[in-house]
């Protein structure tokens, strides 16, 4: 029998309809993307799906070119794909999804290798503590890094720990993280970070928190360093930077935390600052060694075991700078060395080191025996304010506990600068270290 007019305009709706059901049912992106692990030659492009798919991400040198394509196998809302063979200091545009049908393209997706190891070329990071809270702190501070940038965007981007709040749950990580800087900074500008208290929820043993699934650490020194095998800790280089992440709350695998004396960090940290042929080294990890801030370095046990068994590791090998967050406050201390005791045991004469030139206070020069470590506490990227008996810092060159910002930390050959851009917009602190 042939089949009428009718049932096949029946038909015909029916595999529209069914169309239109498959492509409501497209796997949508949820979190990211989002760059992990940036080297010379490789990146990790991360980002969630609400359905599981396989994997794709197309790249290439233009929006209009991505000629070339990695994919994954596997179905999964967690996407991860490293991208390698790629060139040093160069551009690619990119899009992802699933490793069938078109995937849609954004202008801003795009992202930057890392210089050649040991390059001297202009390097720019920005550097953000204790910001996960959607306040209006947070806000603020990322949209005047935004202005402060438009010349040159954060090449990197580090993240002193205290990522999310409360609890360092997932959902606090999609409400106070992911969903503030998609658009700006995520999709483009890869970040290294370390976890704070709040990102372990106050948990020091529990090492299956959402920070360890959400992020992707060089753990083989792919980016430079010793390898660490371990993503609590790890290191990078930047051009001629070498960077080091380290946690500061964890009891890890080997039962001990950072500061204890034979803990599996302490004898990484020796080995891989031995190893740096980088002329810049900067150290991260939440708990700053000094604070008289919302935490006070004095009387709060962890911090006063980082600062005696930590510094004079970092002073033997001649770290520059120390930057942490924990509390929320920014303060800059002078060029330190042997400044091991409380507070009121700082003696200028004594624990200050190539002291800048009374006419240029914040011009410091490095000579070729013995510097000291400038220790900075940034952690008013959104939580702000507190202070401890005896604030400010007698170490400490500037404080500020009123007003929130971040840390622009641009680096050319031997020359580095810092400034700290408030949420006025302002340059509230700024310095510079010469070699
Ligand atoms: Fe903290």
């Amino acid at each position: 029998m042939k089949p009428s007019r009718i049932s096949l305009s029946y038909l015909l709706l029916l595999v529209v309809l069914a169309t239109c059901r498959v492509s409501a049912q497209l796997p949508q992106v949820v979190r990211g993307p989002y760059l992990q692990v940036v080297t010379p030659t490789s990146i990790v492009i991360r980002w969630r799906t609400d359905v599981p798919t396989d994997s794709r991400v197309q790249f290439g040198a233009s929006r209009r070119r991505l000629s070339q394509a990695v994919t994954g196998d596997s179905l999964t809302t967690e996407h991860e794909i490293t991208l390698t063979g790629l060139k040093p200091a160069t551009r690619y545009a990119y899009a992802v999804g699933p490793k069938t049908g078109k995937l849609p393209k954004d202008v801003d997706q795009f992202f930057q290798t890392a210089p050649a190891p040991g390059s001297t070329d202009f390097a720019r990071l920005w550097v953000l503590g204790d910001f996960g809270c959607s306040s209006q702190t947070q806000y603020d501070v990322r949209d005047q890094i935004i202005n402060a940038t438009r010349d040159h965007r954060p090449d990197v981007w580090v993240m002193l720990g205290d990522n999310t709040y409360n609890v360092g749950k997932d959902e606090e990580y999609q409400k106070h993280f992911f969903a503030h800087y998609q658009s700006q900074f995520f999709k483009n500008t890869p970040f290294y970070l370390t976890p704070g208290n709040h990102d372990y929820g106050g948990q020091i043993t529990n090492l299956n928190i959402p920070y360890f699934k959400n992020f992707t650490m060089p753990t083989k020194g792919e980016a430079g360093g010793v390898p660490s095998g371990s993503e609590s800790f790890y290191s990078f280089d930047y051009g001629n930077v070498h960077v080091v992440s380290m946690d500061s709350y964890g009891r890890l695998s080997d039962g001990k935390r950072m500061y204890e004396a034979g803990s599996t960090q302490i004898d990484w940290l020796r080995r891989d600052l031995a190893a740096n042929k980088q002329p810049w080294t900067l150290v991260f990890w939440h708990h700053p060694p000094y604070s008289k801030g919302s935490h006070d370095s004095d009387t709060e046990r962890l911090m006063v075991s980082i600062r005696e068994q930590m510094l004079p590791i970092l002073e033997e090998y001649k770290v520059d700078m120390v930057l942490g967050g924990h509390s929320h406050v920014y303060e800059r201390t002078h060029p330190l060395k042997g400044h091991l005791g409380k507070n009121d045991t700082f003696d200028p004469a004594k624990h200050i080191v190539s002291a800048a030139s009374p006419d240029s206070p914040n011009r410091y020069k490095v000579g070729q025996n013995g510097q000291g470590i400038i220790y900075v506490v940034a952690g008013s990227g959104g939580q702000l304010g507190g202070q401890s008996p005896g604030y400010p810092l007698k170490s400490a060159v500037y404080s500020n506990n009123k007003e929130g910002g971040s840390l622009l930390i641009d680096v050319k050959n031997k020359w580095l600068e810092v400034r700290m851009i408030g949420t006025s917009g302002q340059v509230l602190d700024q310095f510079t270290i010469e070699k």
